[in-house]
């Protein structure tokens, strides 16, 4: 019985040195020191030993049993310990690697325009208006005092949608939906697609305006070119000339076209001016009292100015850009310039 004890133990030792996973190690604990364990087995057998027998050899199978558990529990301590280290090994993060870089779009040229000259008449105090683009003729025309069959409505190359329903042509309607809307004083800015029928080098069905206004008591023309002047000189640059010319619109009295100061040849004379040395960017006047007849404001009490401008042409003046149709033919090549 002894020789089977001593056979057991060095069976058992050995075959705990293989055991590294905590299932061989649940199995190996069952095997020996289960209810049906070989340990187990040979306890219960010290039962049928002569009595004087009994106390050695249960203190044997005793000692060999303490010795397992210490041994299972420094195996099961070990194999833990790994399985956390392996862990942790393999679930490395590396918290200084730099991230994932995510290609980056730029702003089109169309959009810069718009946001600085936003922010230039923002620090006026003007604010941001909209208006459909879809519009009734109303708005478009009659409203600004352009009467059915005024020959002035011819050049501006609308696109109809139906009877009385078209593509707003420019973005003076903007002034009549703000002034329905509110009381003066008013100082709004307008920016916005606007469509006419024209397409070539420096025309395109579709493109940008900004409308501005401004209607308080007692607003006059120098207020405009005042206004004007400011934003030529934040947007071009101080010391750029600005003159206005006398023109026509049906919806101001009087009107005008404002040049500035050719940016390419700074008035000498070149191919983008036309040897001019002017530059023309805007049209604007003071708001005609029939307009404000429309929407139901006192001519007798107040006036106001208003303006308009392409966005493009700016575009296209700012950023020295010779031909519009690059402007939306999506070229990434030229987008990315910006
Ligand atoms: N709406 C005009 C156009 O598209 C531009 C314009 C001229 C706007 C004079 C104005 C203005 O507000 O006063 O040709």
């Amino acid at each position: 019985m002894h020789a089977q004890l001593e056979e057991l133990r060095g069976r058992a030792l050995a075959e705990l040195d293989g055991v590294v996973t905590e299932e061989a190690l649940q199995a190996f604990r069952v095997k020996y020191l289960g209810k049906k364990g070989e340990l187990t087995a040979v306890m219960k057998g010290v039962g049928s030993l002569p009595p004087e027998e009994r106390p050695r050899l249960g203190q044997v199978v005793n000692s060999i049993r303490d010795l397992l558990d210490e041994r299972l529990e420094a195996a099961q301590i070990e194999i833990r310990n790994r399985v956390t280290a392996e862990r942790l090994q393999s679930e490395r993060l590396d918290v200084s690697l730099p991230g994932r870089q995510y290609p980056r779009g730029t702003k089109h040229p169309v959009t810069l325009v718009i946001e600085e000259v936003s922010e230039i008449f923002a620090g006026l105090g003007f604010q941001v208006a909209e208006g459909p683009e879809v519009e009734l003729d109303y708005y478009n025309f009659e409203a600004l005092n352009f009467p059915k069959d005024h020959p002035a409505r011819d050049m501006q190359d609308t696109f109809f949608v139906e009877n009385n329903l078209l593509l707003r042509t420019h973005t003076s309607p903007v002034q009549i939906r703000t002034m329905l809307k509110h009381a003066p004083p008013v100082r709004v800015i307008a920016p916005g697609t606007v469509y006419r029928c024209d397409s070539d080098a420096t025309h395109s069905p579709m493109f940008h305006q900004i409308e501005g206004f401004m209607v308080d008591k007692r607003i006059t023309f120098a207020d405009l070119k005042g206004i004007l002047t400011i934003f030529v000189t934040q947007y071009f640059g101080k010391g750029i000339g600005v003159r206005l010319r006398p023109s026509f619109f049906p919806f101001t009295e009087p009107s005008a076209e404002v040049d500035i100061a050719c940016v390419i040849c700074k008035g000498k004379g070149c191919r983008v001016c036309k040897q001019s040395g002017w530059l023309e960017i805007l049209g604007a006047g003071m708001v005609d009292p029939e307009v404000f007849r429309h929407v139901q404001y006192d001519p007798e009490s107040v006036t106001g100015f208003a303006f308009g401008m392409g966005i493009e042409r700016i575009a296209m003046l700012k950023y020295g850009i010779s031909d519009m149709r690059l402007l939306f033919e999506n070229d990434l090549r030229f987008l990315r310039q910006f």
